[in-house]
């Protein structure tokens, strides 16, 4: 059993962190969300990893990323030119799988489940294909699947018009070889994507075994911010566990689950959890509430923040009013100027979203 894992693609909808990076290596609890991929899959066992990458980011993920050592695996890179579709990648990834059966798993996407008893599900019954499915109150947004009494998959659409069911494709999927002839089969689609769904719904026209298992745990798909916060809230929620490394003085405290790295001074701050703070950082008379994620060598003065995300080696300072919701990049400056006349001074990236009081 091998697994693929995709981290390619054009994550428009992350704009503007993904025009200067992966939105796989986007944090989440201060973990790239592709981590969380490659650790489902290895625990599971699978120690043969290919990771999809783009000409614009990979590089970035195989520097991050490595050889696998750190998951207790082996990873293969795998180059596509372009984003075109979840069963293309599939295509070129062939040379890697040979005829293995494998996991594919989207790299923005998390799942609370573990994936083994779904993997000896799809084993044991030596299906064609082992799709993971979830109720969501907008099934137009994703793929549909429309399932039998047995579990057994009848039909799936892309993104349909008027949905057959509530239940969406979870971007984890199992496959026999069977899917290459399949994917060989279709046709691009009208947004020019060689589809996966197009692939496993000719599975089904074959007569091949495909089934469904609904996931009762949570489902994050990082695509967008809000999502990307939300799952920052049940990472944090859920897995955080205390450990402060950095230093506190005498004027900054903390309560609840609060996790701060190594070389990181906070100073008059208060941090209210669950609540991570990276390495090197400097806080100073901060409020810090919950949900909050801080990477490495941030710097935050006289700031009140709560449920956000800030990336690597962003510096906010002085600004008098509670920040919320916000999701901060990387080396982002955001302070108030000190000079007059009192006005508002913006350099903002290309697609970023800034919303004032
Ligand atoms: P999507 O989120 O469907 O596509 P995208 O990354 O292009 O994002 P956006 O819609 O915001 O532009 O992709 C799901 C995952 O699969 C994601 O991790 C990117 C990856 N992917 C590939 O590796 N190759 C591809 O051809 C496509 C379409 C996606």
């Amino acid at each position: 059993m091998k697994a693929i894992i995709l981290s390619g693609g054009k994550g428009t909808r992350l704009r503007p962190l993904t025009y200067t990076g992966a939105k796989q290596l986007v944090p989440v609890a201060n973990k790239p969300i592709l981590w969380y991929g490659i650790e489902a899959i290895a625990a599971t066992g699978i120690t043969d990893i290919g990771i999809i990458i783009s000409p614009e980011t990979g590089a970035e993920v195989k520097a991050k990323t490595g050889d696998g050592d750190h998951f207790g695996a082996n990873i293969t890179y795998i180059l596509q030119e372009s984003p075109a579709g979840l069963a293309h990648a599939v295509k070129i990834a062939r040379p890697f799988l040979g005829d293995s059966p494998f996991v594919m798993y989207l790299g923005d996407n998390l799942i609370q489940n573990e994936l083994g008893e779904f993997l000896n599900h799809f084993k044991t019954e030596q299906m064609d294909s082992l799709i993971l499915l979830r109720p969501v109150a907008n099934p137009s947004a994703f793929g549909v699947a429309q399932v039998d009494d047995q579990g057994r998959v009848v039909q799936l659409v892309e993104k349909p018009k008027v949905p057959a069911s509530n239940l969406a494709l979870v971007g984890i999927y199992f496959f026999a070889n069977t899917i290459h002839a399949s994917i060989d089969r279709i046709q691009p689609s009208a947004r020019g994507e060689l589809e996966i769904t197009d692939a496993i719904q000719d599975l089904i026209n074959q007569q091949k075994h495909v089934e469904a298992r609904q996931i009762e745990g949570w489902w994050l798909d990082t695509g967008k911010k809000d999502d990307l916060l939300e799952a920052n809230q049940i990472i944090l929620d859920t897995c955080l566990k205390t450990e402060i490394s950095g230093e506190l003085d005498a004027k900054s405290q903390t309560f609840g689950r609060v996790q701060i790295g190594t070389g990181s001074k906070l100073i008059n701050c208060t941090v209210r959890g669950p609540v991570v703070i990276g390495n090197d950082c400097h806080l100073e008379n901060c409020f810090i509430g919950p949900y909050s994620s801080i990477a490495d060598q941030v710097t935050l003065v006289d700031v009140d923040l709560e449920h956000s995300v800030i990336l690597k080696g962003a510096q906010v300072i002085g600004i008098h009013q509670r920040i919320v919701d916000s999701v901060i990049g990387q080396r982002a400056h955001l302070k108030t100027a000190p000079q007059r006349p009192k006005a508002l001074r913006f350099m903002i990236g290309d697609d970023s979203q800034i919303e004032l009081a």
